[in-house]
């Protein structure tokens, strides 16, 4: 069976690379030909509507959302989907597909949208956002990752400066889970299970538990509760694997922080001792034999 790994042609640090080693040597255990391509080796053409070097599948592991769309056009199963992979990168769009579905979430509320020439001139929304929210206030660019996208403001001044500095970029605003400041967990799914898991704590004054912002980790037992959560939440998505974060209510109950669908599992393998990338390659391999 032969498989493509796309990656992103422009983002080649440690931390990726080591990743696609993980994958490439799971492929090998399993007689699995993985080529590794680039996104910038490809390019979607629309004139080409066949591919005649077609593999059997594509464990795409990027947000090119358009080549990765253009993929399962050209007839291709790409692992995640498409669809999937847009609805986890914006954290906005990943919310509000998980509406009306019973999903536990912290209350969250989107600003307006403005345009990148223009940015957010008439700062008036943020009275609707303070009478609906209580300081202190998470504010999160929608497109974002290792905590670095995600900032708080204690009072009206820090909400200003903090919108100001984010330019025109898409925002959402969300009520503070205190009971979970500085630690959640990180359910890893693949299929219909969840594989790995672990908790996250920061010791520092941060309220990010990432581990890129100062967290630590160990290993981790979840709940039955915290399982059916990041397994559901995974159906809503139409996710194949991803890595959710989850967070403890006031009574511990579970409430779903974000869902990474290219989580670097890592750390999570390291913590775990579970090699989540065999766990993908495993789940790909049955995924195509059934059908
Ligand atoms: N609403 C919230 N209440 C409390 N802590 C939060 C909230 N949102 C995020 N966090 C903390 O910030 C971290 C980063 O947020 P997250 O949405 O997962 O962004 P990223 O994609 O950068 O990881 C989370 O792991 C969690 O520890
Ligand atoms: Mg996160």
């Amino acid at each position: 069976m032969e498989g493509w790994l796309i990656t992103n042609g422009f983002l080649s640090t440690q931390k990726f690379q080591e990743l696609y080693e993980m994958f490439r040597e799971s492929a090998k255990k399993y007689s699995l030909d993985l080529k590794l391509i680039k996104n910038d080796e490809i390019l979607v053409d629309i004139a080409i509507e066949e591919c005649t070097m077609k593999p059997d599948f594509v464990l795409f592991w990027d947000k090119d959302i358009k080549l990765a769309a253009y993929l399962e056009k050209l007839g291709i199963r790409v692992f995640n989907p498409a669809r999937s992979i847009e609805l986890c990168d914006d954290k906005s769009l990943t919310h509000l597909e998980l509406m009306n579905h019973g999903i536990n979430m912290p209350r969250t509320i989107f600003a307006p949208m403005t345009y990148t020439n223009i940015g957010y001139t008439n700062l008036t929304f943020l009275e609707l956002v303070k009478s609906r929210l209580e300081f202190p206030i998470v504010i999160k660019e929608v497109f974002g990752s290792f905590g670095q996208q995600v900032y708080m403001a204690n009072d009206e001044e820090e909400l200003v400066n903090i919108v100001r500095e984010c330019g025109s970029s898409k925002l959402i605003f969300q009520e503070f889970v205190k009971s979970s400041k500085g630690r959640d967990i990180r359910l890893q799914v693949v299929g219909n299970r969840v594989v790995a898991s672990m908790y996250r704590y920061n010791d520092t004054d941060d309220f990010r538990a990432n581990l890129s912002s100062g967290g630590k980790m160990k290993g981790y037992t979840p709940t039955k509760e915290q399982e059916n959560l990041a397994i559901k939440t995974c159906k809503i998505l139409g996710l194949d694997f991803a890595g959710v974060d989850i967070l403890f209510g006031e009574d511990d109950e579970p409430i779903v922080c974000e869902v990474n669908s290219n989580a670097h599992f890592k750390n999570i393998t390291d913590a775990s001792r579970v090699n989540v990338s065999d766990k993908i390659i495993e789940y790909i391999i049955e995924e195509l034999s059934v059908g």
